[in-house]
């Protein structure tokens, strides 16, 4: 059982969705939350993750470290994001089995379900078809990591849970305009434009509809994945290791978003879209029921939450 003085170790603590979540935890009274930053701890070193596990013995690891970029990023890197993203799960997840950690969440992503999928994707879509080739080495590397995860469920009796969150945004993303996800991306684009007074371009065909999350609501949802019984979600799960969609059912195209977000940056030159980039999959969106039946619900609207982090951005340009 989750305490307030269990040892809790964020890994990538500094990311997006492991700030959140530490905010969330220090917010919530959890006193001994275990981090270190890259330059402490390279996390693709098998042996020091070994030794960190050693003498922290953190009791609940939640791995929200990860090599995590954009489409172009996705391409461009494959060769990183298969194999870091492979070494730092492999290292986190074996150090936490010898070391016996009471709880594992390990983060995928729902870009592990196939290109082609049954809308909205349930979680026994996985491994049915083939992946989306902007970004198969990094989904693969998340099946991977699930593989390894079912295997340390099944075969070692490991309580280990693993959620696969849609896209997220929030305040701590990266707003770098090549690297990012889509929205910080257009929110850096068109605030940029905003001040030197240019046009917009965005990548792709503006088609592609995407269900989009507040990484607060992730947040919320790895909290309750730490509190639930085993007894709870073995129910749900029919003994089966959890695999759990976690969205919010808010789904917009990539047209309607920009539109939404030039809108709120109060931008009133042009915006085209540039075709020659892809798109990805054209609609991907979750079937999240199981999280809900666990008694999580998405609390932030995505107008609200891209008002909220706009203004933030303004504040910091
Ligand atoms: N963002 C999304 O839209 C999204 C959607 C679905 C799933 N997810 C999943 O959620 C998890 C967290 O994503 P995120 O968006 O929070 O990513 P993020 O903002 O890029 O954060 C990743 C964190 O991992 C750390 N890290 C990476 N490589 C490391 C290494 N070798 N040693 C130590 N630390 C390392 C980074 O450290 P530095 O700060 O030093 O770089 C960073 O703090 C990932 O597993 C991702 O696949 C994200």
């Amino acid at each position: 059982m989750l305490k307030k003085n269990s040892k809790i170790y964020i890994a990538g603590h500094n990311g997006l969705v492991g700030n959140t979540f530490f905010q969330l935890l220090k917010k919530s009274g959890y006193k001994k939350i275990i981090k270190a930053n890259r330059s402490q701890l390279d996390l693709t070193k098998k042996k020091n993750v070994e030794n960190f596990f050693a003498k922290k013995k953190p009791e609940f690891v939640i791995i929200c470290a990860a090599r995590v970029g954009g489409i172009l990023e996705n391409k461009s890197y494959q060769l990183d994001f298969l194999l870091q993203n492979v070494s730092i799960q492999n290292n986190i997840l074996l150090a936490s089995k010898k070391h016996n950690v009471k709880r594992i969440v390990f983060l995928g992503s729902s870009c592990i379900y196939p290109k082609i999928s049954k809308i909205p994707i349930k979680e026994e879509s996985i491994m049915t078809g083939k992946l989306e080739k902007t970004n198969e080495a990094y989904a693969m590397s998340k099946l991977f990591g699930i593989k390894l995860c079912s295997i340390l469920y099944e075969d070692y009796g490991k309580d280990i849970i693993c959620l696969m969150p849609t896209n997220l945004y929030g305040k701590n993303d990266n707003f770098d305009i090549k690297s990012s996800h889509v929205i910080p991306g257009l929110i850096s684009k068109f605030l940029f434009a905003k001040k030197n007074n240019l046009n917009v371009t965005v990548w792709g065909s503006g088609k592609a509809i995407r269900e989009f999350m507040h990484v607060e609501d992730l947040a919320d949802a790895i909290l309750k994945c730490l509190k639930i019984s085993k007894k709870k979600y073995l129910k749900l799960f029919h003994n089966q290791m959890p695999i759990i969609n976690v969205g919010s059912g808010e789904n917009i195209s990539i047209r309607k978003l920009s539109e939404l977000i030039s809108k709120l940056c109060n931008f009133k030159n042009k915006f085209i879209f540039d075709k020659s980039y892809p798109d990805g999959t054209l609609i991907k969106n979750l079937d999240s029921s199981k999280i809900r039946r666990l008694g999580w619900k998405p609390k932030i609207k995505l107008k609200n939450g891209l008002k909220k982090i706009i203004i933030y951005r303004q504040s910091k340009i």
